[in-house]
C-alpha cells in the first residue's frame, strides 16, 4: 500500500511510520512525506531517509480550496492510496475528508473522544483524570473525529507536568501508528456503522488501575 504522511513540524510519528515500514514484511510503504511548513524538521528527515517530499504551503495558495487542490493533486500524482496525518496542523475541508473517507487516518494524543483539540495534556492534568493515552482513528470532517482504529493507555502520575506526560505518551503514539497502518494495508481493518473493526484482533487484559492497588 503506497502511503504518504502529512507534517507541520518535528515528524517524531513519521520517523515511527518511516521505520516500520522498512522492515521486509511491511504492507505499508511510505513513498511521499507533504509538509504545509517549508521549515517542519521532519522534511529533511525524510529525505534523508530516501523518501519524496513535497512542500504544500498554504500560504501560497489563495483560499483553502486551492490548498487542498494543490495538495490533492500531490497525492494523486505519486498514486497514494493511504494518507496519515502526523502533526498535520491544518484543518482539513469535509470535501477533502470525504474524498479520503476510510483513507485518511490521524493520531491524537488523548483516548478521544475525551480531550480533542489542542494543549491536551495540560487539560489531562489540570482535570484530574487518572488515564490518558492516544489514539489512531479514520478522520471525519469534525476534528478529532472518526472510527477509532487503536488506542492505549497511559496513567498519568500525581507528579507529571505537560511535558513529562507528552513524552511519554509519545513514546507509545510511536507504537501504535504503526501497528494501525499496518493492519489498515494488511486489509483487517473494516468500517461498519461507523466503528472500525479489526479482524484477528486479541484483547486479553482485562483492566487497567491507576494508582495501583
Ligand atoms: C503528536 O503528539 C500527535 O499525536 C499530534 O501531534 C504530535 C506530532 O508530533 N497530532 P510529531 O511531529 O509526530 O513528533
Amino acid at each position: 500500500m503506497r502511503v504518504a504522511v502529512l507534517i507541520s513540524g518535528r515528524g517524531s510519528n513519521m520517523q515511527a511510520l518511516i521505520d516500520s515500514c522498512r522492515t521486509a514484511e511491511s504492507p505499508a510503504e511510505i513513498v511521499l512525506v507533504i509538509s504545509n511548513h517549508p521549515s517542519a524538521a521532519g522534511l529533511s528527515i525524510a529525505s534523508n531517509s530516501g523518501i519524496e517530499v513535497a512542500v504544500v504551503d498554504h500560504k501560497n495558495f489563495a483560499d483553502r480550496t486551492a490548498f487542498e487542490s494543490e495538495l490533492g493533486r500531490t497525492l494523486k500524482s505519486a498514486s497514494i492510496e493511504l494518507v496519515c496525518l502526523a502533526g498535520f496542523m491544518r484543518l482539513l475541508s469535509p470535501d477533502f475528508v470525504n474524498n479520503w473517507r476510510n483513507r485518511l487516518v490521524n493520531i491524537h494524543p488523548s483516548l478521544l473522544p475525551a480531550f480533542k483539540g489542542l494543549n491536551t495534556h495540560k487539560r489531562v492534568i489540570e482535570t484530574g483524570v487518572r488515564v490518558t493515552g492516544c489514539t489512531v482513528h479514520f478522520v471525519r470532517p469534525e476534528m478529532d473525529d472518526g472510527p477509532i482504529i487503536v488506542q492505549a493507555a497511559v496513567p498519568v502520575r500525581p507528579d507529571d507536568t505537560e511535558r513529562k506526560l507528552a513524552e511519554r505518551v509519545l513514546k507509545v503514539e510511536h507504537h501504535c501508528y504503526p501497528i494501525a497502518v499496518r493492519w489498515i494495508a494488511e486489509g483487517r481493518v473494516r468500517v461498519i456503522d461507523e466503528r472500525a473493526i479489526i479482524d484477528n484482533s486479541n484483547t486479553t487484559k482485562t483492566w487497567l488501575i491507576n494508582p495501583e492497588m
